[in-house]
């Protein structure tokens, strides 16, 4: 997978090197290559904002800036791959989910496109949604919080789509039995233990030390399904 971030503060995405996604980037199974928006400004204040029409508080950043360094990512990029999805995080999104990681992944080529300030001009993601340069845009938001800029965001969805690479994840560690994984019908995960049995007076479930498959498994659908009635009952229906 080839993975293209465009930010006035490309710096942000480092933690991309560490644990896991660092790992596919050594191993080649990941590429990342980070663009400052800044290069692509026409002035020599580089400037990358305006103030809005229609007025208000805060500054939008300017769609020919984005429009041009989009353009050139593309025409820099790899011609053998077919066209990208451009990724642009926005608190106004579609909620980034499980499956939206998934969908993610199967992609040979990502450009996120994270803004600051009050967001980007809302043409941006016109011009590309009708553009046949790019296999589609996505606006995607992690939750009901506003950020003070989509970095943050890119980093969260680059290692949750990453991890599901075919490879990626090691022999021991697995997606199948997690939180949200296909086939757990949208349950959470049961807690987990390991040695030693006791701790300060605690417990493991004694189920857990039995050796019995079946009942060990049937104790992790039940207490999967008793944390997400409490904690998560919206996923119940
Ligand atoms: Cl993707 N961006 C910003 N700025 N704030 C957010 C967000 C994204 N998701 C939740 N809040």
């Amino acid at each position: 997978m080839r993975i293209d971030v465009i930010s006035i503060f490309p710096d942000y995405m480092q933690p991309l090197k560490l644990s896991l996604v660092g790992k596919a980037l050594e191993r080649g199974q990941l590429e990342v290559h980070l663009h400052d928006l800044r290069e692509h400004a026409h002035d020599v204040h580089r400037t990358v904002d305006d103030s809005p029409y229609g007025g208000g508080p805060g500054m939008v950043m300017k769609a020919d800036v984005w429009g041009d360094a989009i353009d050139a990512v593309i025409a820099e990029g790899p011609h053998d791959l077919l066209a990208p999805l451009l990724v642009v995080p926005t608190p106004t999104g579609d909620v980034f989910t499980q499956a939206r990681a998934q969908e993610l992944s199967e992609y040979p080529w990502l450009i996120f496109c994270p803004s600051r300030y009050e967001g980007m001009d809302g043409r941006v993601v016109d011009f590309y949604r009708r553009s046949s340069d790019v296999a589609g845009v996505l606006e995607l938001s992690l939750g009901d919080y506003v950020l003070a800029g989509g970095e943050a965001a890119v980093l969260v969805m680059v290692e949750a789509a990453v991890r599901l690479l075919p490879g990626v994840l090691g022999n021991g560690e697995s997606v199948v039995d997690e939180s949200f994984a296909d086939g757990t019908e949208g349950m959470l995960a049961a807690p987990v233990y390991t040695r030693p049995p006791q701790w300060r007076g605690l417990d493991v479930p004694e189920v857990l030390l039995s050796g019995d498959h079946q009942r060990i498994a049937q104790w992790r659908r039940q207490a999967g399904l008793d944390l997400t009635r409490t904690r998560r009952p919206d996923l119940i229906d």
